[in-house]
């Protein structure tokens, strides 16, 4: 069955930056190779940011070098300014993600500047983006609350997501950072952003720090959105975001959407076989995805020696 959503993987980027141990630039070309191979076709890899502001992804040239391209699989990575954009296309990645708070604050913390400048540092990426058939994600981050500001108006994210779309990005990707929203709060929130940016280009980056990921994406899905973002076993969370946990687990989001009859296109358990790889031999510990949990007690196969 053709996939009637798209899953977005970006355990690699999303999960590994928040990492507290290295890990190997080999096994996170290998994790992407499985991702790939258990049918996910877009996958955030790493980020062309300061190795200084996040050291667990300064290998990001190496990793973009050396994961295998699969027909179909679209390999993007996070990239804050025109030199994060430059090592992006050395590398020979060809889908370049912006992001950028919805609260002053945040941005501060993230990138060390207001979100007019995060705008600025835009523009040169987008037209060299455009110039070079580059794809371009946006994401706006804290649209459901900021961990330094609280409440954020929703229509503040409109309006971001509107000039994020006047710089012709392909897709805008709305972040609930910190995992505060609740499903009435993103129904509103899509209702809202989608008067600027269409719902063919928006995607729900749900993060599950209160339990209600799974339940915001529901939301997010009744609400018209089809692609969400999601990372193997729920693995990480953003440095600059105190107290955030990971993303809604990627297997969560498949078995969810298939029992409801919608395809995803991914192989659950190709899928399950690749987060326990990584539990076991990268990660030495369990991630806490649901999903994987069950499928891999009824494997008999829970983590060894994980706690
Ligand atoms: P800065 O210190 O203000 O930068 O950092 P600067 O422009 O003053 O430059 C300082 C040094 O960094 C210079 O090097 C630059 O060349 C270098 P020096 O001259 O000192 O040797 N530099 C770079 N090096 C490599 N790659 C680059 C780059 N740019 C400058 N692209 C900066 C500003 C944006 C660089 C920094 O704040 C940064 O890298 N921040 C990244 C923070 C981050 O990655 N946060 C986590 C991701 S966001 C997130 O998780 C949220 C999301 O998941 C959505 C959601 O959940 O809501 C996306
Ligand atoms: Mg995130």
């Amino acid at each position: 069955m053709e996939p009637a959503v798209v899953v977005y993987e970006v355990g690699p980027r999303d999960g590994l930056q928040n990492e507290p141990e290295a890990i190997a630039t080999a096994a996170k070309v290998e994790l992407v190779d499985r991702l790939a191979r258990s049918g996910l076709r877009r996958i955030e890899i790493t980020s062309f940011v300061s190795p200084h502001w996040i050291p667990q992804l300064a290998d990001a040239d190496q990793v973009a070098g050396q994961v295998a391209r699969y027909d179909g699989v679209r390999y993007s990575a996070l990239v804050p300014n025109l030199k994060g954009y430059e090592r992006l296309r050395a590398a020979g990645l060809g889908v370049a993600a912006l992001f950028v708070s919805a609260s002053e604050t945040h941005n501060r913390k993230n990138v060390n500047c207001t979100v007019a400048e995060s705008l600025e540092r835009f523009r040169p990426v987008a037209e060299r983006a455009g110039e070079e058939g580059v794809l371009l994600r946006a994401y706006v981050s804290t649209v459901c609350g900021c961990p330094y500001e609280g409440a954020v108006a929703v229509g503040k994210v409109a309006k971001l997501a509107a000039d994020l779309l006047a710089l012709a990005v392909d897709e805008v990707s709305l972040g609930d950072t910190i995992g505060v929203g609740h499903p009435s709060q993103v129904r509103e929130l899509v209702r809202t952003v989608s008067n600027a940016v269409p719902l063919p280009k928006l995607a729900l980056h749900l993060h599950d720090t209160y339990g209600r990921a799974l339940a915001n994406l529901q939301a997010g899905y009744e609400a018209g959105v089809r692609t969400f973002d999601a990372s193997l076993g729920g693995l990480g969370g953003c440095p600059y975001a105190p107290g955030a946990s990971g993303n809604v687990a990627t297997e969560d989001v498949v078995d969810l959407l298939e029992s409801e009859g919608v395809a995803t296109g991914v192989d659950l358990g190709a899928l399950v076989d690749t987060t326990a790889w990584l539990e076991e031999k990268v990660l030495k510990r369990r991630l806490p995805g649901r999903v994987l949990r069950a499928r891999l007690g009824l494997r008999g196969r829970a983590c060894e020696g994980a706690a």
